[in-house]
């Protein structure tokens, strides 16, 4: 049977997980987990962000389903979820966006997959600062190689999807040297699918499309931090933090996170929506090539989701994420 990693995280990390464990268990998911933690709850307790036994563990199965991990504002570490990503190369961040039956939003009509690249940009960790002047400065650092392979990731993705349309956003206007880089790279991988139309959009104009005429995009692809803005924008299009599934993929791994935090104004609580971690999990289960299990699983949410009644109160309803996860668990 297949193993496969899960940390829990933190805040309402634990709690979502516990709902994913008991629907996988419920559907009879073929796979095992190994259980590690990362982040401040783990700190806290053995005086490491990143023990040894995840890394090792990571390194064994390959894959992995991972709860959010606080990272404390300003000062204090550096995020878990940067280096997890920096460390295991995982350059491909995806984020699906979907209007969802029963989930109310402007919209009814998005289908959209964000490929974010993941390791880069302004994210790359180089920032100094000059105490006596009172200057920052954050180099944004984007290389050929890491466009190449995001790029070409994304245009994989619509190849294997039949997708008709890539998107890229940019700032190569203002950004002269690492926009149009970025653009550059894009257009030379382009030339490779011409059954895929490659568009571009300056980032500005692409967040007002995609908050006025959303169902226009099909792949979209951009550079960290512009990706990092727009998945957030792309989850309110359709139902927020709570629905939306994400995966970081490289070469030889892949953890699958949903897209929100670790949301202390609600741990402990017992009224998370778990559907964005499980969203990742179904991500998890079709990148594991089981299917059947994925789709059997998505249907049962798909249907809860439907119902307001019996979902979490971020999308209308009253149940507790226990009892959303049993109503989901009901329908398998
Ligand atoms: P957040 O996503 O934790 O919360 C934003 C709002 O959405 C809150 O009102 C929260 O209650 C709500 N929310 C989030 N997930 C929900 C769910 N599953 N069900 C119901 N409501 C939900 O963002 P925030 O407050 O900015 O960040 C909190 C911490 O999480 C920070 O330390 C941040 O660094 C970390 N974070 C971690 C991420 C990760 O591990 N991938 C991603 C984003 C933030």
């Amino acid at each position: 049977m297949r193993q496969v990693t899960l940390i829990p995280g933190d805040g309402i990390g634990p709690e979502i997980t516990e709902a994913v464990k008991a629907i996988f268990s419920a559907a009879n998911v073929p796979l095992t987990w190994e259980e590690e933690n990362a982040g401040q709850t783990t700190f806290d307790a053995v005086g490491e962000l990143i023990p040894e036994s995840l890394n090792a563990s990571l390194n064994k199965n390959k894959v992995a389903l991972k709860g959010p991990i606080t990272t404390p504002v300003g000062k204090g570490f550096k995020s878990v979820n940067v280096q997890l990503r920096q460390m295991f190369d995982l350059y491909s961040n995806v984020r699906p966006a979907k209007t969802t039956k029963g989930v109310n939003t402007r919209f009814d009509n998005v289908n959209l997959v964000l490929f974010r690249e993941n390791t880069e940009g302004l994210y790359a960790g180089l920032e100094t600062f000059d105490e006596r002047l009172q200057i920052s400065d954050s180099i944004a650092r984007v290389t050929r190689t890491g466009s190449e392979k995001i790029i070409r990731a994304a245009f994989e993705y619509a190849n294997r999807h039949g997708c008709k349309k890539i998107t890229v956003a940019h700032k190569a206007n203002i950004l002269k040297s690492a926009g149009a880089l970025f653009l550059g790279v894009a257009a030379e991988i382009a030339k490779d699918y011409p059954n895929i139309q490659m568009e571009d959009k300056i980032i500005d104009n692409m967040c007002m499309q995609l908050v006025a005429k959303p169902e226009q995009f099909d792949v979209v692809v951009t550079t960290n931090l512009f990706g990092d803005i727009l998945s957030d924008l792309c989850a309110g299009l359709v139902g927020g933090l709570g629905v939306v599934a994400g995966a970081n993929i490289g070469d030889n791994m892949a953890i699958f996170e949903a897209v929100h935090g670790s949301a202390p104004d609600i741990a402990g609580k017992g009224i998370a929506n778990p559907t964005a971690l499980l969203r990742s999990a179904i991500m998890m289960l079709h990148h594991l090539d089981l299917k059947e299990e994925a789709n059997r699983i998505e249907t049962a949410l798909e249907a809860t989701l439907a119902n307001k009644e019996e979902c979490t109160g971020d999308l209308g309803g009253r149940a507790s994420t226990t009892e959303f996860a049993q109503n989901i668990i009901a329908k398998l």
